[in-house]
């Protein structure tokens, strides 16, 4: 596998991710090993990295990868499980956490995942292959409400009742089974000036459906600040406005150190601050970057530092 995966704002991420070259670091979303590998270059020989993914071929390949480098320590676990992986290790707390979300180049790219419109394959959507439900079992049997809501929520795409109502009428006459086949019952209905779009929104809806992405972020969020040490920081790059959000509103909330209601003379909350914002816009990649590898357009990388 050659030029599988881009690292996208790479060494922004890992300069704020890196306070002790000695220290004990965790790597949430491995991939490829972009991140990985330029995290462990700056590691002195005690540092360790313990890096983790659920698609078990990028698990696969930087178990290879990475097999002569002691410091490394490879899961493939979901990085929700953070504070379990932090157990086994015999770690009380982490130096440092990234993650870099979504998916790779590689897995969009891959004709059995069916992650993209672009490439004709079976409708999965899985990163994790032990999940029962995959993106064709979804819209072949869900209510038309349920499918409608998840194009719009998770999607944030307007068309979604029509799209979910074409699926429906097709659904009673065949089973939808493959990408191409998603793809016409959209097309059918969408503007084409607007399919594109249209088109990785839904998919970006069935993806981050199948896979629970937003509750699974949130969860890992909360588990990471548990076993992270004071003064390490907590880096995420995200690809979309909906993980954004998320990651933005849980660093504001542990940015706080009271919410008790205004107009409240002393406080009575016992709110603990918990993270101190490092960045308060997020850094985006450079035009460069952008004009070099296009998956970059969209990220948004965006630091807490434990207090
Ligand atoms: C953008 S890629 C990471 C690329 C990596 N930084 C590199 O340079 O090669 C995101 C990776 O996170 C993994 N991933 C997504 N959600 C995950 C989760 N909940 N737990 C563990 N890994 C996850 C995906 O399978 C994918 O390999």
């Amino acid at each position: 596998m050659t030029n599988i995966h881009t690292p996208v704002l790479l060494k922004e991420s890992v300069d704020f991710l890196i306070s002790n070259k000695n220290g004990n670091y965790f790597e949430a979303t491995l991939g490829f090993g972009g991140h990985t590998e330029e995290i462990l270059s700056r590691l002195g020989k005690k540092g360790m990295l313990v890096s983790t993914d659920v698609d078990l071929n990028a698990f696969t390949f930087c178990k290879e990868k990475f097999k002569d480098d002691r410091r490394v320590k490879l899961y493939n676990f979901n990085f929700s499980l953070i504070d379990v992986i932090a157990k086994i290790e015999s770690l009380e707390f982490f130096d440092g956490i990234i993650a870099d979300l979504g998916v790779s180049s590689y897995q969009l790219d891959n004709t059995a995942a069916g992650f993209s419109y672009r490439v004709s394959s079976v409708l999965d959507l899985r990163l994790d292959k032990n999940l029962r439900k995959t993106a064709a079992d979804f819209i072949n049997n869900e209510p038309e409400e349920l499918i409608a809501d998840t194009i719009y929520k998770y999607g944030e795409e307007k068309n979604s009742r029509k799209i979910a109502k074409q699926i429906f009428q097709t659904r009673n006459r065949k089973k939808i089974e493959t990408t191409d086949e998603l793809k016409d019952i959209i097309s059918s209905v969408t503007n084409p000036k607007y399919l594109n779009k249209t088109l990785s929104r839904v998919f970006q809806a069935l993806r981050i459906y199948v896979n629970d992405e937003l509750k699974i972020l949130e969860s890992f969020l909360k588990n990471s600040v548990s076993v992270l040490k004071k003064g390490g920081r907590l880096v995420v790059i995200s690809y979309h406005s909906l993980e954004d959000r998320i990651v933005k509103d849980f660093f504001r909330y542990e940015n706080l150190s009271c919410i008790c209601p205004s107009g409240i003379p002393i406080c009575v909350c016992d709110k603990e601050q918990r993270l101190k914002i490092i960045t308060s816009k997020p850094v985006v990649p450079s035009e460069k970057e952008t004009m070099i590898n296009k998956r970059a357009r969209s990220a948004k990388l965006r630091i807490a530092e434990r207090v």
